[in-house]
């Protein structure tokens, strides 16, 4: 039994396990039906439940259908219309929901509620994104940047934008993996510091600045995300700060011929990226939004392993 809560804590060797059975899984069903079971159905019988504490259409969609490829099923709770949305704690929820479920996915508001309910739990608990991070993307991102014919060791990535809980999960990854991360912020919107220090202490090569051109240059992958995240309540300072790091076709231009942009989505067009640029010939953002379920599908494998 084991938990998916953050990059960091799994041991390379399992990310990379991980990685290779999402790629292996997503060629064996090649024109399977989207709802039929892989041949081996490796979890038949077993039940997720998903938690919401925030709004989600990928992780929501792509974890319940990952069950059902997986031979289970899956099953969602929205924290405001369960008894955890009247106070119930998040240990009893933890316990309850381990005498009646396989797995418990958690997307929380606040990272410590995920934790608790780790320590609580008696079945896998995976982090379906906090405050703080957002694992499961960051495995789909790496699968679509090597689909894209991206050697992960020694690729160079740019992310321009808010320093947030999914730039943190690449940071987690990147001594992992050995990708370098460029990133360009501006000031009061760099991710934290300790998350900086700790990927370096670990091996990553990590630049930060305030200047997107900078950061973008030699880029085998432009990445961005929202400006306001979830949860976030100073729409305003941020949205005048983000406003000059917008990936336009005049920055994708400074990266690498035939780099690729990402983006966790949702998108919002005509702010953190173009039309031009989501819809463009450098985009892979379908791609990675699909891959959600693949690299899923390994990380719950992983869970259930011995
Ligand atoms: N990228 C992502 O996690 O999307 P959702 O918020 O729709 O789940
Ligand atoms: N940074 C975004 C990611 C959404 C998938 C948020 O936390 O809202």
């Amino acid at each position: 039994m084991r938990h998916f809560l953050d990059l960091e804590d799994i041991p390379p060797l399992d990310l990379r396990a991980i990685l290779y059975e999402a790629h292996g899984r997503k060629k064996a069903r090649a024109g399977f039906a989207k709802g039929a079971p892989d041949a081996d159905r490796p979890l038949e019988h077993r039940v997720l439940a998903t938690i919401f504490e925030k709004n989600s259409t990928r992780t929501r969609v792509s974890f319940d259908i990952a069950m059902r490829q997986l031979g289970g099923n899956a099953l969602v709770l929205d924290a405001a219309t369960s008894q955890l949305g009247r106070g119930e704690s998040v240990a009893d929820t933890a316990r309850v929901l381990s005498r009646m479920v396989d797995a418990i996915m958690l997307r929380a508001n606040s990272h410590d509620s995920l934790l608790e309910l780790a320590k609580h739990a008696t079945v896998p608990v995976i982090n379906g994104l906090t405050d703080k991070s957002h694992p499961c993307q960051i495995l789909a991102d790496l699968m679509t940047l090597e689909e894209s014919g991206i050697t992960l060791k020694g690729a160079r990535l740019a992310w321009v934008g808010d320093g947030n809980n999914v730039l943190t999960s690449f940071m987690h990854a990147a001594p992992a993996f050995g990708f370098s991360l460029a990133v360009a912020t501006p000031r009061g919107y760099a991710p934290p510091d300790a998350v900086v220090e700790k990927a370096r202490a670990a091996g990553a090569d990590i630049t930060l600045s305030d200047d997107a051109a900078t950061a973008v240059g030699g880029a085998d992958s432009v990445i961005t995300d929202t400006w306001v995240s979830m949860g976030d309540t100073d729409v305003g300072p941020r949205m005048q700060a983000l406003g000059p790091y917008a990936v336009d076709d005049a920055l994708m231009a400074k990266a690498n011929r035939g780099a690729i942009f990402l983006h966790c989505l949702p998108a919002h067009r005509g702010e953190e990226v173009s039309d031009s640029v989501m819809d463009g010939p450098q985009s892979k953002v379908f791609d990675e939004a699909e891959n959600r379920i693949h690299a899923q599908k390994a990380v719950l494998t992983w869970c259930f392993r011995d």
